[in-house]
C-alpha cells in the first residue's frame, strides 16, 4: 500500500514540475511575442513628463501633428464663441475680444476689460505653453479666474485652437518638433536588443 502511495505521490510531484516548467516556458514565449513592450517602457522611463500612465504628448508635438491646423481650431473655437469674439475690433463678451492675444501679456491685451486679479497677477506672456496650460484647465492655471470654462482635455484641440488664434493678429512661430531625443532613442534600441536576446534564448 505504502509503495503504491509513494508511486502516486511521485507522479503528482512530477506532473507539478512539468506544469511549472510549461508555465515558465510559455511566460518566455509571451514576452517574445511582444518585443514592442520593452521598447515602449524604454520611452516611458525616458519620457518628458510621466506620472504613472502614458506619457502625454508635448505641445510642440501636438502643434506639428497632421490634422492639427487652423481649420480644426476654428471648429474647436465654436466652444468659445459664447463668450469671445476674435476679429479685430470685435466686441468684448463675457470674455475679452481675442484678436492678437497670442504673444500678448497675460490678462491685459484688451485695455478696459475687467480682468480678474487672478489672471492679471499671473504675469507672463501667452505663448504656446502658457496657452496650453490655460486651455487645459483655466482654474488650475489661474485659481480664481472668471473664465468659467472647464477646459479642453485633448492636447490636439488645445494646439489647434492656439494655431487658429495665432492667425488672428498674432504670428508666433510654431515650435519645431524633433521626433526623438538622441538619448531616449539609444534607450529604445537597448530595450529592443534585450528583447531580441530574450527571444533568441527561448528558441
Ligand atoms: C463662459 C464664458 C467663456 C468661455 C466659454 C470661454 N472663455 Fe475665455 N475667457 C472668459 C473670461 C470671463 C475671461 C477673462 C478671465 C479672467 O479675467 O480671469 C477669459 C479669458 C480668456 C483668455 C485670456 C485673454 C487675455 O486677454 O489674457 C483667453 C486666451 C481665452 N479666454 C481663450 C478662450 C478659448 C480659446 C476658449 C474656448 C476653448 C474660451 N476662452 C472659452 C470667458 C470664457
Amino acid at each position: 500500500m505504502d509503495d503504491r502511495f509513494n508511486t502516486i505521490a511521485g507522479w503528482v510531484l512530477f506532473a507539478g514540475i512539468i506544469a511549472l516548467g510549461l508555465s515558465i516556458v510559455s511566460g518566455k514565449f509571451f514576452h517574445a511575442d511582444k518585443p514592442e513592450r520593452p521598447e515602449t517602457l524604454g520611452y516611458v522611463i525616458e519620457g518628458v513628463e510621466t506620472e504613472g500612465g502614458e506619457a502625454e504628448m508635448t505641445m510642440a508635438e501636438a502643434l506639428n501633428m497632421e490634422g492639427v491646423d487652423a481649420s480644426k481650431g476654428e471648429q474647436v473655437f465654436a466652444k468659445c464663441t459664447a463668450c469671445h469674439t476674435i476679429e479685430q475690433g470685435g466686441a468684448n463678451g463675457i470674455g475679452p475680444n481675442l484678436w492678437a492675444v497670442m504673444g500678448s501679456q497675460i490678462g491685459s491685451h484688451v485695455p478696459g476689460y475687467a480682468y480678474s486679479s487672478a489672471l492679471v497677477d499671473k504675469g507672463g506672456v501667452w505663448d504656446w505653453e502658457t496657452m496650453d496650460a490655460w486651455l487645459k484647465s483655466p482654474r488650475a492655471f489661474a485659481n480664481g479666474t472668471k473664465m468659467s470654462f472647464a477646459g479642453l482635455s485633448k492636447i490636439e484641440d488645445r494646439a489647434a485652437v492656439a494655431i487658429y488664434m495665432n492667425e488672428y493678429g498674432s504670428n508666433l512661430p510654431v515650435p519645431e518638433y524633433v521626433e526623438v531625443v538622441a538619448d531616449s532613442e539609444t534607450e529604445g534600441d537597448d530595450a529592443e536588443a534585450e528583447a531580441e536576446v530574450e527571444a533568441e534564448a527561448v528558441e
